[in-house]
């Protein structure tokens, strides 16, 4: 059967046929990209899906905080060990960047945002910068692998061309786009964006697993000798592209490399909306905010302290050996973490009006999956915290929490600590909050103990703007 017929008859099994509604109109090139498209879907995975997600079942009785490595603790070794793999150029970088950055409101993709407190660094600058800082500091060579979408993929590489690939040798930096998924009515059905094309979005940061054994970029990591990737998020501008501290906690876990490492902040109350690292049947987990009953979220220690306090903040150490297992033999990379239903605004073709329409309220369920999901999967999986001030300056929304606004109190706050380490007076709010817009540039410093090198203010006064 041909693959028009077979699409056809499939649909009409599924109760989908409505997409082609508009097939008898289309040119016989949209007509073949429409069907290619349609032969991609798994029809039967989405009529489950419609009906509910996929999303594991906890036994929230049993339910226990993970373990975890603390702040403050002694990290020589750990320190050294990471150090050691970062010379041994067995680490690569990896920031997943396919998401579509809605509620930011940004035209393009999120990499390319304005994101430093006084020269506007977008976010790609920012973390090339930080890699070749360490590249220089250790002696290496890392890797940079970038997870886009196939709504951004073509932007984002017209962006690095346009930067010159941020004086790196294009070589050394791997775009390719993760998979998508149909996103569905209320009802379950598939919705057109165009006469020949259905609205997609991208299989959320979970679609990295896939994403990298079918791009090649897992053979590409493995021909580098790469061992270790150090995976983080496009819109946190503190984030640490490479921390040989948690890479060697990561690589040494009991005896061996863990699987999969990640980070944690302690949540600042009960009520901040993040994934909570916890411990179900033996594994590591992150439970999502939503799905946490409420007297677990506010369940207290015999100190007073929040129980469930690890918050995510989704940076992970991943072997590439268990991105391996997890792939090989799946054929073409087939492998897929569970999917999430959200419900979101998706623009749907609207055939009165004749034109793609842009929702104002959430019209669509779209299916993602979470790449936080896979820790389930791994044999040894270690948690460690981190200062929330020197690694979490998230940028999300327009204005808000997590907004470029508190990332930019937060990047200023973060540098002012780094210079009061070093005698600097910075001028300081009554909460606390540096009262002064501070930058300091991974080629200048890429730790706090870099600036012992460095020519500082003796002072930084209340408004001042400064670039270090
Ligand atoms: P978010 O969950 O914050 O989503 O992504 P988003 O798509 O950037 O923004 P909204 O929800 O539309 O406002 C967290 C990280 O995961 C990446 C994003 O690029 C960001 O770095 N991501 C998300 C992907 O790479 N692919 C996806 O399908 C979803």
């Amino acid at each position: 059967m041909d693959t028009e017929s077979r699409v056809t008859q499939a649909l009409a099994h599924h109760g989908q046929s409505h997409v082609l509604r508009h097939a008898h109109t289309l040119t016989p090139a949209a007509r073949t990209t429409l069907f290619a498209q349609l032969a991609e879907i798994d029809l039967a995975l989405i009529a489950r899906l419609a009906h509910g997600g996929e999303d594991a079942a906890i036994d929230f009785a049993t339910l226990k905080p993970a373990p975890y490595f603390h702040l403050g603790a002694d990290t020589t070794n750990a320190r050294a060990h990471g150090e050691s793999l970062l010379r041994a150029g067995q680490v690569a970088a990896f920031t997943v960047a396919g998401g579509q950055g809605t509620r930011l409101g940004w035209k393009g993709p999120k990499g390319t945002y304005p994101s430093t407190v006084v020269t506007g660094k977008p976010l790609f600058r920012v973390f090339a910068e930080q890699i070749t800082a360490a590249e220089k500091r250790w002696s290496c060579a890392i890797p940079w692998y970038i997870m886009t979408s196939p709504l951004n993929d073509r932007d984002t590489l017209a962006f690095f061309k346009d930067n010159n690939w941020f004086g790196r040798n294009p070589a050394d930096t791997f775009l390719f786009p993760q998979g998508t998924m149909p996103s569905v009515s209320f009802d379950g059905k598939l919705m057109l964006e165009t006469p020949s094309s259905l609205a997609v979005n991208p299989d959320g940061h979970g679609g990295a697993i896939r994403a990298l054994a079918s791009s090649g970029a897992l053979e590409d990591m493995a021909a580098r000798g790469i061992r270790h990737l150090s995976y983080f998020q496009v819109d946190n501008p503190l984030n640490k592209v490479v921390d040989p501290v948690f890479l060697g906690l990561h690589a040494s876990s009991s005896g061996s490399s863990a699987e999969m490492s990640s980070k944690m902040v302690r949540k600042r109350d009960a009520e901040e909306k993040v994934g909570v690292f916890c411990e179900s049947a033996g594994k590591t987990v992150v439970v999502e905010y939503s799905d946490m009953p409420a007297h677990l979220t506010t369940a207290l220690d015999t100190d007073g302290a929040l129980r469930f306090c690890a918050g995510s903040i989704a940076i992970h150490a991943i072997s590439i050996e268990f991105m391996m297992r997890l792939t090989t033999g799946t054929g073409d990379g087939a492998f897929a973490l569970p999917f999430h239903r959200a419900k979101k605004k998706v623009p749907y073709w609207c055939d009165l009006q004749h034109l793609t329409h842009e929702p104002n309220e959430p019209n669509a369920t779209k299916f993602e999956a979470f790449v936080f999901d896979a820790l389930a999967l791994a044999r040894t999986s270690l948690v460690m915290e981190a200062a929330r001030v020197e690694e979490f300056a998230p940028i999300k929304n327009a204005s808000g929490n997590d907004s470029p606004a508190s990332s930019h109190q937060i990047q200023s706050n973060r540098n002012a600590n780094w210079l009061e380490q070093f005698g600097v007076k910075v001028a300081r709010r009554p909460n606390g909050d540096a009262d002064a817009r501070i930058e300091i540039s991974a080629e200048t410093a890429l730790e706090a103990d870099d600036l012992a090198d460095v020519s500082l203010p003796r002072e930084i006064s209340a408004g001042q703007e400064i670039v270090l």
